[in-house]
């Protein structure tokens, strides 16, 4: 966490939640109070919003991976036990879209009054191949998993607790308030299994061939429509450079859909082959439509959470833009990312890939 008297000193550059903040810090309550303050105070000297207030859409080049999800994580970790739609206490944590469990892959893992249980599918997903149950079963349940931008680690104690009983698993992401709250939450109940580790994925340190699985859902990589970016093919390397061979990265998201046969390409190029495919596009958007009220609630008791929205005219105005950027980065009904996988722009897909040399 930064020390106050920095924090003060950088306050003025705040203003702009979007670009400013550091993924190297864990801002407190307090912290986020001020810088909520001083965004909403920007208003006055902002001559055009980033934020699309009719669908939430904010264009890449208008933020910062790492100022957002900085925000994002000490939010989560600020607002604490929050209420579902149905008034139920739960800790916002999976920052994860999800699906709804295809009936293809047989019983669901999670009951409907589970809040986020889109987020623990997603992760279930990733292992429901059927050559991933036989290389596990292959090495009696112990296989070692290294997953890459796991926020909060939500998903990695999914697995260690319900999927992969007996696996090991290092947890990485490169925000550092995400990875204090898998060291608050998950890592204590796992024995050991679980480490949490705060880095850029790209610039692990570890033992080639020391992985069974890469996991790698929805991490921020692979966004750009059409192109591998310099970041894509050193996150790939990555994996690759850590996996045994024959051992697999298991791999889900919502991107643009050319990217995906953009990213085939390379992974082959590299030693990689696709052994399977699964599109889940229409279960992703049926979990954001059944998802809705929970986000809608969330992000209501966000706002009433930070004075600063009360603010006379400036604060109505930001609050408004910070309702439809939450709701768009969680890919609500009528936001621009849901809309997306509505209309094939960007499409939703679980892959499983072996290394093959
Ligand atoms: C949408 S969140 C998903 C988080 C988590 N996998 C989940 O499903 O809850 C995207 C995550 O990717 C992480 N990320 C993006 N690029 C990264 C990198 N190069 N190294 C580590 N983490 C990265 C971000 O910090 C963020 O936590």
């Amino acid at each position: 966490m930064c020390s106050d008297a920095h924090f003060y000193v950088r306050i003025e550059t705040f203003v702009d939640v979007l670009t400013a903040l550091s993924n190297k810090n864990d801002y407190s309550r307090n912290q986020l109070q001020m810088i909520v303050g001083a965004w909403v105070l920007s208003g006055l000297a902002e001559k055009k919003s980033k934020i699309s207030l009719s669908d939430g859409d904010v264009s890449e080049d208008d933020y910062d991976k790492k100022s957002l999800y900085a925000l994002l994580y000490a939010l989560y970790r600020s607002m604490g036990e929050v209420r579902d739609e149905h008034g139920e206490r739960y800790e916002f944590t999976f920052n994860t879209w999800g699906y709804a469990w295809p009936e293809a892959w047989g019983p669901a893992p999670t009951t409907s009054r589970d809040p986020q249980r889109y987020g623990r599918n997603a992760y279930t997903g990733l292992y429901h191949f059927d050559a991933v149950k036989k290389y596990v079963a292959d090495r009696d349940g112990k296989v070692h998993i290294v997953e890459m931008g796991c926020g909060t680690g939500a998903g990695a104690h999914q697995v260690c607790a319900n999927v992969l009983k007996q696996c090991t698993y290092e947890a990485v992401d490169m925000q550092r308030a995400a990875i204090a709250t898998c060291n608050r939450k998950f890592v204590p109940t796992l024995n050991g299994r679980l480490k949490a580790t705060c880095s850029d994925a790209t610039q692990l340190a570890r033992p080639g061939g020391s992985a069974d699985f890469v996991a790698v859902n929805e991490t921020h990589v692979t966004e750009i429509t059409g192109v591998v970016t310099e970041e894509d093919e050193r996150f790939f390397k990555k994996a690759h450079q850590m996996l045994k061979v024959n051992g697999h990265i298991v791999w889900g998201n919502a991107i643009p859909d050319p990217t995906w046969k953009a990213c085939y390409a390379y992974l082959e190029s590299i030693g990689f082959a696709v052994r399977e495919e699964c599109d889940v596009t229409e279960e992703a958007v049926r979990a954001r439509d059944e998802d809705k009220r929970r986000i809608d609630v969330y992000v209501d008791q966000c706002m009433e959470a930070f004075p600063a929205f009360r603010i006379p005219v400036l604060g109505a105005r930001k609050r408004a833009e910070a309702e439809v950027a939450l709701k768009n980065f969680a890919r609500n009904p009528n936001t621009r990312l849901y809309q997306n996988m509505v209309d094939g722009t960007d499409t939703y897909k679980v892959v499983l890939l072996e290394k093959t040399r």
